[in-house]
């Protein structure tokens, strides 16, 4: 076992990211884990996080843990942070990364309202009931941050831009759960911007994940990539942006 300097110790943060039993969020914990920082993998499945904790153990990686949480459910989230609560006295960074595609088709003019509002329960109420329960734990954080997991289907500007790609209609709920998340990340970074937040929203980019059926044309290594550079930006400052890898992406 590798001994952790002082240094080391010192610049490790404690991260939650929700729905990191598998894909994106999962590479999110293991890359974090490997920076050194200590890793609450949350699952809303048990045994999923205990398998999920089991394969990072597998490859040397101790310092994660699962904590079961479904976002979409408040009487879980609550338990999610009082068991938290319990074991650290603050929380760096709260990456929003548990979400859902919905079901097909999600066109507007022909109904699909049960669908929109699961949608939203995960994608957008999920995130902030959250965030709500968390933001004690972040605010004894000397540098909090909150990490929205976003996607480009969600930027008005990107869906209104000449020559749009019309193949993003087929995610019209999915893609306005994502723009509400990215309303919820500028208002709640103005919120809190007198408290030092960070608060941003990231995407991945079209990733080859369970949510997709494995159609994303990146692999989860770079998928996660974007968002482990946020949670450990060397400019903590930086609040209400839409990050991708490489750059912005426009509201
Ligand atoms: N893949 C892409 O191309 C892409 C592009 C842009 C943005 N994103 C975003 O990236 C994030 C991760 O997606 P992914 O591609 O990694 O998908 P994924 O492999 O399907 O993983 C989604 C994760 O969210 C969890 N989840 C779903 N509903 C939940 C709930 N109510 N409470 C807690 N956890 C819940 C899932 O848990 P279970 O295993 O229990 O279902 C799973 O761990 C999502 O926010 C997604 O919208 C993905």
């Amino acid at each position: 076992m590798r001994i952790v300097t002082l240094e080391e110790h010192i610049m490790m943060k404690t991260v939650l990211i929700t729905g990191a039993n598998k894909g994106i969020g999962f590479e999110t914990a293991r890359q974090l884990a490997q920076l050194n920082h200590f890793v609450y993998l949350g699952s809303r499945d048990k045994e999923h996080g205990l398998e999920a904790i089991q394969k990072l153990n597998d490859l040397g990686i101790t310092n994660v843990e699962t904590i079961i949480i479904d976002v979409a459910d408040i009487n879980s989230v609550r338990q999610a942070r009082q068991e938290l609560e319990a074991k650290i006295s603050s929380l760096d960074i709260l990456i929003n990364n548990a979400g859902i595609p919905g079901d097909q088709p999600q066109d507007f003019s022909t109904g699909g309202l049960e669908n929109l509002r699961k949608i939203f329960d995960t994608n957008f109420f999920g995130a902030i009931q959250t965030t709500q329960e968390f933001l004690p734990l972040l605010r004894k954080s000397a540098q909090p941050s909150i990490i929205n997991v976003s996607s480009e289907v969600g930027s008005i500007s990107m869906r209104t831009e000449a020559g749009r790609n019309t193949n993003r209609d087929k995610y019209n709920a999915y893609g306005s759960s994502k723009t509400a998340l990215n309303a919820f990340t500028v208002m709640l970074a103005n919120e809190l911007s007198d408290a030092g937040f960070s608060v941003n929203s990231v995407t991945p980019g079209y990733t080859a994940t369970d949510l997709n059926q494995f159609q994303g044309a990146k692999t989860v290594e770079q998928g996660a990539m974007p968002i482990v550079k946020l949670a450990t930006q060397s400019h903590p400052d930086t609040t209400a942006k839409f990050f991708k890898d490489g750059g912005e992406v426009p509201w």
